[in-house]
């Protein structure tokens, strides 16, 4: 399907993503990860990762255009990240997003970075449209998403301390497997018995919503613990058995939230979709309940400018240009 040709450029945190999208068919899209950078850090360092994107941008644009064999010219317009995100990377993206569309004549689009990640699914599943109940979960973010209709968002649950990939990420910090937490436990967890341990599941009596800050506390007590007793269980069992109370958590209150809104479709976006458990056990769900589930590619739930081009191939159908003035906003809210 064609569709407007977009740039897109994401930049809100520690991947510079640069994208071409034209319609839902992904023309290019392209990453420098800044990974290596922050894992001596144990986490992502504001100031550090602004002056990486600041570095990284110029050269991958230039690739997502080559790659996608488009010039600049062509371009219908440049959408960038405008939050929420860190200060200081937004604005790198976000300033030369803008100087680039002013340079071309071309409207500019200032995305929601979780807007984003709810067009995700777009880019490989062309039958996912509203209404939808989405799941987004991501290193800063945990929300149950009610999308009555593109632009239309209800947000129907979110966490109420830390998000699902802060939880992996802290917990595999605290385990030593390194930083990003979320892949460093899904490859840990491999061949592991997820019923080892049984950690809590946090806020039963709450449908939509999510606490995770309870788990760090309850597999630390357990390990130490369990080193005490000479009787640590094998790191495998461990790490299912955490990322099975999470996954858990985050299955049910999601299906909570397709049976109360009564949708018929669900998806998910965000880092901590690519987990393979998570995707299986939402698979399974949405089988058992014959609704049907648009997750996308791995590679298009952790960041990237193309799910930025496919919410601005929306924006810009509405006519949702940013004006020159504008400016990023760290502290965006999606609804
Ligand atoms: O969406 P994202 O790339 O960036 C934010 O917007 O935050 O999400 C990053 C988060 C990190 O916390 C990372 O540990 C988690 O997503 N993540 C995963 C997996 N891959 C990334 N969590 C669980 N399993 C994974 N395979
Ligand atoms: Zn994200």
């Amino acid at each position: 399907m064609s569709g407007p040709l977009i740039l897109g450029i994401e930049t809100s945190c520690d991947e510079t993503g640069v994208a071409v999208v034209e319609g839902s068919t992904v023309r290019s899209s392209v990453l420098a990860s800044q990974t290596d950078l922050h894992a001596r850090f144990g986490g992502v360092v504001p100031e550090v990762a602004a002056r990486a994107h600041v570095e990284a941008l110029r050269p991958l644009v230039h690739r997502a255009l080559t790659t996608a064999g488009v010039h600049s010219d062509q371009l219908d317009a440049v959408a960038a990240t405008q939050g929420p995100g860190l200060a200081g990377a937004l604005m790198v993206g976000f300033s030369f997003g803008k100087a680039l569309a002013w340079s071309l004549e071309k409207p500019f689009l200032g995305i929601d970075h979780m807007e984003g990640h709810l067009f995700a699914p777009l880019l490989d599943h062309g039958a996912y449209a509203p209404p939808a109940v989405v799941l987004l979960a991501s290193g800063g973010h945990s929300q149950i998403v009610h999308v009555h209709d593109w632009g239309r968002y209800e947000l129907m649950g979110a966490t109420i301390d830390d998000a699902a990939g802060e939880a992996f990420d802290k917990l595999a910090r605290f385990m030593g497997l390194g930083f990003p937490g979320g892949p460093a436990i899904d490859r840990a967890s491999d061949g592991g018995d997820p019923t080892a341990v049984r950690f809590p599941r946090a806020l039963p009596d709450r449908p939509y919503d999510f606490s995770f800050s309870g788990l760090k506390t309850s597999v630390v007590t357990f390990l130490e613990k369990a080193k005490a007793e000479k009787s640590v269980p094998p790191l495998a069992d461990v790490a299912a058995s955490l990322q099975e109370a999470i996954v858990d958590v985050l299955v049910t209150k999601t299906f909570n939230a397709v049976e109360a809104a009564e949708v018929t479709t669900v998806a998910g976006g965000g880092g901590v979709l690519a987990n393979r458990r998570l995707r299986a056990r939402l698979q399974e769900e949405a089988d058992r309940r014959g609704v049907a589930l648009y997750l996308p590619s791995p590679a298009l739930c952790t960041d990237n400018g193309a799910m930025i081009a496919s919410a601005g191939t929306f924006r810009l159908g509405r006519g949702d240009v940013a004006s020159w003035p504008a400016d990023v906003n760290p502290a965006l809210r999606l609804a």
